[in-house]
């Protein structure tokens, strides 16, 4: 693996930043729109892709499958084989990232059958795709475990509409069945939806592409089935609302000024609401955030994550961090996943005072100065996290596995640089 460990020298609890940092396009926005493309009969334009291995890993999933893929710097454009007899989709790849579970049901309605493989992930839970099975068999598909992956083959004539009510708000799976219902024979009510911004982004693409959908800002989709659709506009990916997040509390952590910018504040309304209860000053504009360091010491709170729009999962980690450096003691609920505050142990080798009151919860004390440490990214945004603990604290840290790291933040080590930060790959 080239170049997999970056080296930080801390700032030791200065704030160095004063500056700007250009938010990129959303991984998770990205992901999704490529497994759009399977449903499309044109091509699939897509504009404002970030250059990360998630989005390379999707791409190539659709060449595989004997789609013709062209690629720009930030755009690609996308057309799926016309048929396909039995479309498997790359294992060696599709094991590796959990978003190509975001095939399976374009992939399934449009050919009538697909088998993938069990899908990867990072290690922040199990994982399950119980909710995609009993969805598929709703629509009168068949499911054939295979052992390391499935077989699932539509009925004849093809997907028929059904009722779907998914047991938890499941992002892909919201954006999976949304896709697979508009090639289905008939109606789909799915109940329980997530709400997230990429999914109202890519409801409004499928309109305009001809999908007919209703309900769009609920939790119940309706969707009418029929052929295969001809966008009639690129398919803009949304600004990275997590990397944003990212950044918004890397500032709060070590800017006396950073002005994000190509961002939606919108989007951050529970970060940005938490960063400013902690003392942090903050600044909307249309499509720019700026973050103040704080007059006097950051408060510590409690926080819950929850879906949309509440306080997102992505940012737990990462906002741990600037809770180690708050004064008083602070409160971590990890309500989504079940695998997702392992990371603390490894911040507590760095300095911090974290309890892991059971595998959802931590109880923080701070503030605490944090030491430089030789440290292993177990996902990317416990990667992240260390990052930024390595950024302010006193001394060197080096951070193995950063490949983790580069799936959702592009180029990281070269835009921190630039922001007068001391971080670079060996
Ligand atoms: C999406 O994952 C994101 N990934 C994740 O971002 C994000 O953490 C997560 O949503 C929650 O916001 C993409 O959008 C590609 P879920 P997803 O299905 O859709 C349970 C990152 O770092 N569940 O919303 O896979 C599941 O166990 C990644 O960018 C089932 O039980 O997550 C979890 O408890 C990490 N059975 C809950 O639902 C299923 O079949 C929510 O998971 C599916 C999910």
């Amino acid at each position: 693996m080239e170049q997999d460990t970056l080296i930080i020298e801390g700032a030791g609890g200065k704030r160095l930043i004063r500056g700007t940092v250009q938010v990129n396009g959303s991984k998770n926005d990205a992901v999704q729109a490529i497994a759009a493309g399977l449903i499309c009969r044109t091509p699939l334009k897509l504009e404002n892709l970030p250059q990360i291995d998630d989005v390379s890993k999707m791409l190539a999933l659709v060449e595989r499958l004997g789609g013709e893929v062209k690629r720009g710097k930030r755009s690609a454009s996308i057309l799926p084989p016309a048929n396909l007899a039995h479309p498997k989709l790359d294992e060696e790849i599709a094991e590796k990232i959990r978003a190509s579970i975001l095939f399976s049901g374009p992939t399934l309605a449009r050919y009538g059958e697909v088998t993938f493989p069990h899908p990867g992930g990072c290690v922040i839970g199990e994982r399950p795709i119980d909710f995609f099975l009993h969805g598929f068999r709703a629509m009168g598909a068949r499911v054939v475990d295979e052992g390391k992956g499935y077989l699932i083959r539509a009925p004849r004539g093809g997907l028929r509409g059904a009722t779907i009510f998914f047991k938890n708000q499941s992002v892909t799976a919201t954006e999976t069945f949304l896709m697979a219902a508009l090639l289905a024979r008939g109606e789909t009510v799915l109940k329980n939806c997530a709400l997230e911004p990429e999914i109202e982004n890519l409801v409004n693409f499928l309109k305009s592409a001809g999908g007919r959908i209703t309900g769009l800002g609920t939790t119940t989709l309706t969707i009418q089935g029929g052929k295969p659709l001809s966008p009639k506009r690129a398919y803009r990916i949304l600004p990275d609302r997590i990397e944003a997040g990212s950044f918004a509390i890397m500032g709060s952590l070590l800017a006396e000024e950073l002005k994000l910018t190509h961002c939606e504040p919108e989007h951050l309304e529970a970060l940005l609401n938490l960063l400013g209860e902690m003392g942090i000053g903050v600044k909307r504009g249309k499509q720019s955030v700026t973050i103040l360091a704080p007059k006097g010491e950051l408060k510590a709170l409690k926080v819950k994550t929850h879906e949309y729009p509440g306080f997102p999962t992505d940012l737990q980690a990462p906002f741990t961090v600037l809770l180690t450096q708050a004064r008083g003691g602070s409160e971590v609920f990890e309500a989504i996943f079940e695998g997702r505050v392992a990371y603390a142990e490894t911040l507590n080798r760095m300095g911090a005072k974290i309890e892991i009151l059971d595998s959802h919860r931590l109880k923080i004390s701070g503030p605490t100065p944090l030491q430089g440490q030789e440290v292993s990214s177990p996902d990317l945004r416990a990667g992240l996290a260390y990052l930024l603990a390595g950024l302010i604290a006193h001394g060197k840290t080096i951070v193995h596995n950063a490949r983790y790291i580069d799936r959702g933040y592009e180029d990281i080590a070269h835009r921190l640089t630039t922001l007068g930060l001391s971080i670079k790959r060996a």
